[in-house]
């Protein structure tokens, strides 16, 4: 896994031989414009956790996720195998699934009612022969690159990025770890600041999410800290360029199934509070703006470099 303190040394190898950081443009954090990049360039192009997979427990079991405006589908096939779809039909492109969470043996179109299976093969739809020479089998639901890691469900929107193994470091036992544990409880909540401000409070809340267990960071947004009977994700999702919305969710070994969220408070009460202490609005004359824009520059360049690139 690459850890915080090794993402300076990501930005060198990757943004140059300088030793100096690349600056990064204060506007990262209050620009529309720049959300929308980082949204097709950052969080569009690379894996992402989604849920557990203990979220979906049955044949069917499925639920919607969209945190980067782009709506898809995550589903436990017929055969076990968990499976990822845009969630958009092939006829006229409207949602084949409305609900959040649910079960069922196919997903039908409310439109004008498109049967998709569970393996996204469209396998019905009404007068048929209308359509003259037509072959179901071209317009299956378009799939996502998905993977199973440490419990979690991992998708890839672009279906270009690099394997997960290679990006996550499979062979660290305690990320492993994570496999063993079971859903438990998750929190969202909404902070007023752009959500790389928000990961800057997060890496200086370290300390908090360690009493839980080993920190691990996964770029660009997400922060699991891990021990052997317990596992907590805190991800920062953009909701736009001011606002974020933060994930948290807590997963546990049968023997500690009576950890609950509220009862680990004491231990991220500082690291929440520190979240919320980043709701001040960055704008352009804020001074702030600057001193983030450079802590970033430092802590995660690559990201940063990216959305500039874009
Ligand atoms: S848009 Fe789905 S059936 Fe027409």
């Amino acid at each position: 896994m690459r850890e915080w303190n090794s993402l300076s040394a990501m930005a060198m190898s990757e943004g140059g031989a300088s030793d100096a950081p690349a600056r990064i443009d204060p506007s990262s954090y209050f620009e529309s414009s720049i959300y929308i990049a980082e949204l097709k360039g950052i969080f569009s192009k690379t894996w992402l956790p989604v849920g557990r997979v203990e979220e979906l427990p049955d044949l069917g079991s499925y639920f919607t996720w969209e945190r980067t405006r782009i709506p898809t589908v995550i589903v436990r096939s017929v055969d076990r195998q968990i499976r990822g779809f845009y969630n958009s039909c092939r006829h006229r492109g409207a949602p084949v699934v409305r609900t959040p969470t649910g079960r069922g043996r196919a997903f039908r179109c409310q439109y004008h009612s498109w049967t998709y299976d569970t393996f996204g093969k469209l396998v019905g739809l009404p007068d048929e022969r209308d359509f003259g020479n037509f072959s179901r089998c071209a317009y299956s639901l378009v799939p996502l690159q998905i993977a199973e890691f440490g419990g979690w469900v991992w998708i890839d929107q672009s279906g270009a990025a690099s394997p997960l193994a290679t990006v996550l470091d499979r062979g660290d036992a305690s990320m492993a770890a994570m496999e063993q544990h079971g859903f438990s409880a998750r929190k969202t909540f909404k902070v007023r600041s752009n959500w790389k401000a928000v990961i800057e409070r997060l890496g200086a809340g370290d300390s908090a999410m360690e009493a839980v267990g080993g920190i691990h960071w996964c770029l660009p947004n997400s922060l699991f800290a891990v021990a052997s009977t317990r596992s907590v994700l805190l991800a920062a999702w953009p909701l736009n360029e001011r606002e974020t919305e933060i994930e948290l969710v807590l997963a546990a070994a049968p023997e500690d199934a009576g950890i609950s969220l509220d009862s680990l408070h004491s231990d991220l009460l500082p690291l929440l509070d520190n979240i919320a202490g980043s709701g001040t609005e960055i704008s352009g004359d804020n001074q702030q703006a600057e001193q983030l824009a450079a802590l970033w520059s430092h802590h995660m360049g690559p990201v940063a470099q990216a959305a500039d690139a874009i």
